[in-house]
């Protein structure tokens, strides 16, 4: 399958889940392109079997990064997406409004979506909580 993972990091938390997941769809044999938000043109969002959009929650809302990019996607209607988020309150609350903006406004179907919540360490990019990655790992087999 061809995947398309889009994100924003500011400190690298989030990165960590993209280079993870990244990892394990190579391994299983995908092909998989990873895109900056904040560096990349909506309207120029490559072709995909699976849609990955990964961001974290600032300010009771989608990290302004991905945030930008997401509402200014083209209409997607029917093209499957998964929703990684990392966040340092109890509620995903990004998760919510990514899911509100991808599935009512531009009409994509969410096949799946996971949240962490980081520790006090997230500031060094290294807030993710012991056994990330072996959850990311199990989350992707149940994507593809
Ligand atoms: C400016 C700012 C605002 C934040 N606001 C929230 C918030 O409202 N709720 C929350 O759960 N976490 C909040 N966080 C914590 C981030 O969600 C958390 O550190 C996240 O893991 C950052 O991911 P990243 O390293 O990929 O950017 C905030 C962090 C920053 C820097």
């Amino acid at each position: 399958m061809n995947i398309v993972i889009v994100y924003s990091s500011r400190f690298g938390n989030g990165k960590k889940c993209v280079d993870t997941v990244d990892e394990q769809l190579r391994i299983k044999g995908h092909e998989v392109k990873i895109i900056n938000a904040q560096k990349a043109d909506p309207s120029q969002l490559p072709p995909a079997d699976i849609y990955i959009f990964s961001g974290a929650t600032e300010a009771f809302n989608i990290a302004v990064g991905i945030r930008r990019y997401l509402k200014k996607l083209p209409q997607m209607d029917g093209k499957k997406y998964a929703l990684i988020c990392t966040h340092a309150m109890n509620r995903a609350i990004a998760l919510n409004k990514m899911e509100k903006l991808l599935s009512k406004k531009k009409k994509m179907v969410k096949v799946a979506a996971i949240d962490f919540k980081v520790n006090n360490k997230a500031q060094q990019g290294n807030g993710l909580p012991e056994g990330y990655e072996d959850s990311l790992r199990e989350w992707v087999e149940g994507i593809v």
